[in-house]
């Protein structure tokens, strides 16, 4: 396998989430999808984790099971000092608007049939009010997500995509949550309204102190809303960092492919493209994943998977050969 281990986990007071060894496995007719393998992460209040990499890499799987949907197959997961891996489904349920989510179709997200006030207001029914939201108070958190509350009658259909986003964001902020998780969030969306939407989730999360888990294909989107980004592979961390030194010293192989990728990059890279197929989740190579594809690969990555290890101060990467200095 490619990249296991917990060097990288830190050990403060304001660690809120603390993800160790989680593996997710989908069993399926002729095998398993071996789709989180090993994959330890942890968030501190207040901070932006950036997860990357490509299509079916494990990135919405891992936050999922973060919030026990599914629950993973093994692994722990701390929240405020608890292991919620271990509630039971009544207790999740009670955790649960800790965590809220957002997704990357905005207007499909939303129920058709309600109104948005209806839609932004509908954890408090179920909920009751909380230290900074009442059903009195929504018309004041549309205001704060830049939707005009004289438009709380209206539907999600009569809405652009961008301002769908703003109240799946309102919706999410209502329970007053410790955590968002954003799964693609401006992937639907023209690039114009992209950054607004990006700069809406900045301000929130420094306004209502929300702690974001951010999740994109795409790099280049990470990078601005990221304090901390981690590159995933198959189902395995490739490599973690904060987002300025990830960006300026990428040392994996795989995310270094990935930054030569984005158009324009000025990142001295010498892989100028990511080749081969993508492995298959139900049988993935051994050793390192990325093998099959890594310009770099030895017969020792073929056989050993290499372990997280720190390259700097914070920095940290699953590689037996990484790019360094
Ligand atoms: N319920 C499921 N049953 C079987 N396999 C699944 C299930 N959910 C996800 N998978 C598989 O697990 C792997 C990881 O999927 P996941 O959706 O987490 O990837 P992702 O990185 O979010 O991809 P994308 O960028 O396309 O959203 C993929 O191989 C996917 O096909
Ligand atoms: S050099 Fe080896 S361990 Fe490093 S990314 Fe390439 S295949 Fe994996
Ligand atoms: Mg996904």
């Amino acid at each position: 396998m490619a990249g296991s281990g917990t060097a990288h986990l830190r050990d403060t007071d304001d660690v809120l989430v603390r993800v160790e060894n989680m593996v997710v496995e989908f069993p399926i007719s002729g095998g398993t999808v071996h789709a989180v393998s090993d994959v330890s992460f942890d968030l501190v209040e207040g901070e932006t984790l950036g997860i990357v990499g490509e299509s079916g890499c494990g990135k919405s799987t891992t936050a999922r099971a973060t919030i026990q949907l599914p629950k993973p197959t093994s692994g722990s997961v701390w929240f405020k000092g608890r292991d919620i891996s271990k509630l039971s489904d009544e207790e999740m349920r009670r955790v649960r608007p800790e965590f809220q989510m957002i997704f990357q179709d905005p207007i499909s997200s939303l129920n058709p049939r309600r109104t948005v006030t209806e839609i932004i207001s509908e954890g408090l029914r179920v909920w009751g009010p909380n230290d900074s939201w009442s059903l009195d108070t929504v018309p004041e958190l549309m205001e704060s997500v830049g939707i005009d509350p004289r438009y709380g009658e209206r539907k999600p259909h009569q809405f652009s995509g961008g301002q769908c986003q703003r109240i799946s964001i309102a919706r999410a902020l209502v329970l007053d949550p410790k955590v968002i998780i954003c799964d693609e969030p401006v992937s639907a969306l023209d690039v114009s309204v992209q950054a607004q939407i990006l700069n809406l989730l900045e301000d929130m999360k420094a306004r209502y102190g929300v702690s974001l888990m951010f999740i994109s294909h795409d790099l280049s989107v990470v990078k601005n809303i990221s304090d901390r980004v981690m590159v995933m592979y198959m189902g395995k961390t490739c490599e973690i960092a904060g987002s300025d030194e990830l960006f300026d010293k990428p040392v994996h192989h795989y995310t270094r492919a990935l930054m030569a990728a984005i158009p324009g990059a000025e990142v001295n890279v010498e892989e100028q493209t990511l080749d081969g197929e993508l492995p298959s989740a139900i049988n993935p190579p051994a050793g390192c994943r990325f093998n099959t594809r890594c310009p770099a690969a030895t017969d020792r990555c073929r056989t050993e998977e290499p372990q997280i290890t720190e390259v700097s101060v914070n920095h940290y990467v699953a590689c037996h050969h990484p790019v360094l200095g």
